[in-house]
């Protein structure tokens, strides 16, 4: 059935066959001064992937292996009351939505235009995707604790190899910048960023609750909503909590990056401060470090070229907590200047947004991202870039330094390069936003400030439903 079921693939496009993409190719177009060493634009590189073939693939793209929606509150109730057939159950669920979600963007990939897809850093994402997809797909069924065991330090293990891939996908849509429709890699990024956040969320949970359930502490059977965490889900995120904690790194990365003299901003937090609600931890600490990151930042350069009057301290940023019945807002003010006109429209493009040091310039912000890995002083190992994303390792490894501050994925924040941006984060704050049926806008006062408003759906009710039901099957 799949081989007559198979797709063709017009001649734009990278593994028709599925093997390896001609070298004589690449080596013709790399050479054409016209297309790929246009000055100003980020150095070239091309994949060393090597495509493989389909035919496996197929069977999970286009035979009708359906994807099992999870929705929030299902991955709450699942680890409420957890026994051994329920952990059994989940790994079952991981081990064979894994690989369908995976195929399905490996397909993605290989749709898009050859002179994108054969790029270093785009190849390296494939093949890790095919590796995953290949690994997962040979896992027997999950009988046993011990089956089990086996299977999550596999999913553990593939959990750290991808964290390179933001780092690399980013880069990579650096390179091929106008290689491609703006709105067509809009399309695919926000998809595979998206299905990306489903994959790690499906993994993370199940490794969260296999943890749980060999802790000294557990029981088997035993409720766990009367603790912190349902896995991964922190029941009683705090708002405020959130943000001073985010505030406090943010000031700290911005002191590194401009010195001890730099004037930083202090950070205000007012409204409803006891709101709390149930979320993934990381997920909220990497909208809001964003956002904070560029009100602190923007306000610190705008500052330094209009100093105020009443001497040198920037004015506050205000972050009110607002919770209305179905939603909490969290809204970010700050008076950075603003973004001018012309670059509204692209702020939440991954292909058109600000992504070049000028365009850095036109939205007031200091032209951090450099161009290429050697001006960002990257090993080819992206080791520097991967804590920048939300990731459970972090969250870990942040519980392993402070152990008060059990619940805090602030690695991300504090272990980067102090003045590195690689320019997406933005789009990419509001996929995660999205993903759990919130939303992110952005209103700038032209000359002034902008205000930032995130409003984040309280999990596990009928909005959540509706909105996740469509975000989890990606
Ligand atoms: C990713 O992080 O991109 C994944 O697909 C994670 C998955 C291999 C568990």
């Amino acid at each position: 059935a799949c081989s007559s079921a198979r797709v063709s693939f017009s001649t734009t496009t990278a593994s028709a066959t599925g093997w390896t993409p001609r070298p004589h190719v690449i080596y013709r177009q790399r050479n054409n001064p016209n297309d790929f060493e246009k000055p100003g634009r980020p150095r070239y590189t091309h994949t060393t992937a090597k495509w493989r073939p389909v035919q496996a693939l197929d069977e999970y793209v286009i035979e009708l292996l359906p994807r099992r929606s999870l929705r929030f509150g299902m991955l709450m109730v699942f680890g409420r009351s957890l026994t051994e057939a329920r952990l059994i159950s989940s790994a079952n669920y991981v081990r064979t939505e894994l690989p369908t979600r995976i195929a399905h963007r490996i397909r993605d990939m290989q749709r898009l235009p050859y002179v994108v897809v054969t790029n270093r850093h785009i190849g390296d994402v494939y093949e890790l995707y095919y590796t995953a997809f290949d690994t997962f797909r040979r896992v027997k069924e999950i009988k046993t604790l011990e089956d089990n065991d086996k299977f999550c330090s596999i999913v553990a293990s593939m959990l750290r190899a991808h964290l390179t891939v933001i780092p690399k996908l980013a880069m990579g849509i650096l390179e091929c910048n106008g290689r491609m429709a703006a709105a067509e890699l809009d399309r695919f990024m926000n998809t595979i960023l998206r299905s990306r956040i489903s994959r790690r969320v499906i993994a993370e949970q199940h490794l969260a609750l296999t943890e749980t359930f060999n802790s000294d502490w557990f029981s088997p059977g035993a409720k766990l909503s009367d603790s912190d965490f349902i896995g991964e889900v922190f029941l009683k995120c705090v708002a405020r909590d959130v943000v001073e904690r985010c505030g406090r790194a943010v000031q700290e990365l911005a002191r590194s990056a401009y010195g001890p003299d730099a004037a930083i901003p202090e950070i205000r937090v007012d409204g409803d401060l006891e709101v709390s609600f149930p979320y993934i931890l990381s997920h909220l600490e990497f909208i809001i470090g964003e956002l904070l990151r560029n009100s602190v930042q923007a306000m610190v350069e705008h500052h330094s070229k209009n100093p105020n009057k009443n001497g040198d301290k920037p004015p506050p940023i205000e972050i009110t907590l607002c919770e209305a019945q179905q939603h909490v807002i969290i809204r970010i003010s700050d008076r950075g200047g603003g973004i001018s006109r012309d670059m509204l429209p692209h702020l939440w493009s991954f292909g058109k947004g600000p992504s070049t040091p000028q365009r850095l310039e036109n939205l007031g912000q200091v032209p951090l991202m450099a161009a290429t890995l050697q001006e960002l002083r990257i090993d080819g190992n992206f080791s520097e870039l991967q804590n920048m994303f939300p990731d459970r390792t972090a969250r870990v490894d942040a519980k392993l330094r402070a152990p008060d501050n059990h619940h805090g994925s602030l690695a991300a924040l504090s272990s980067r390069p102090p003045n590195l941006r690689l320019g997406i984060s933005l789009p990419l704050s509001r996929v995660y936003a999205e993903y759990w049926a919130g939303s992110l806008e952005l209103h700038s006062l032209e000359g002034y400030g902008v205000d930032a408003f995130l409003q984040i759906s309280k999990l596990g009710n009928k909005n959540e439903q509706l909105a996740t039901r469509a975000a989890m099957d990606a």
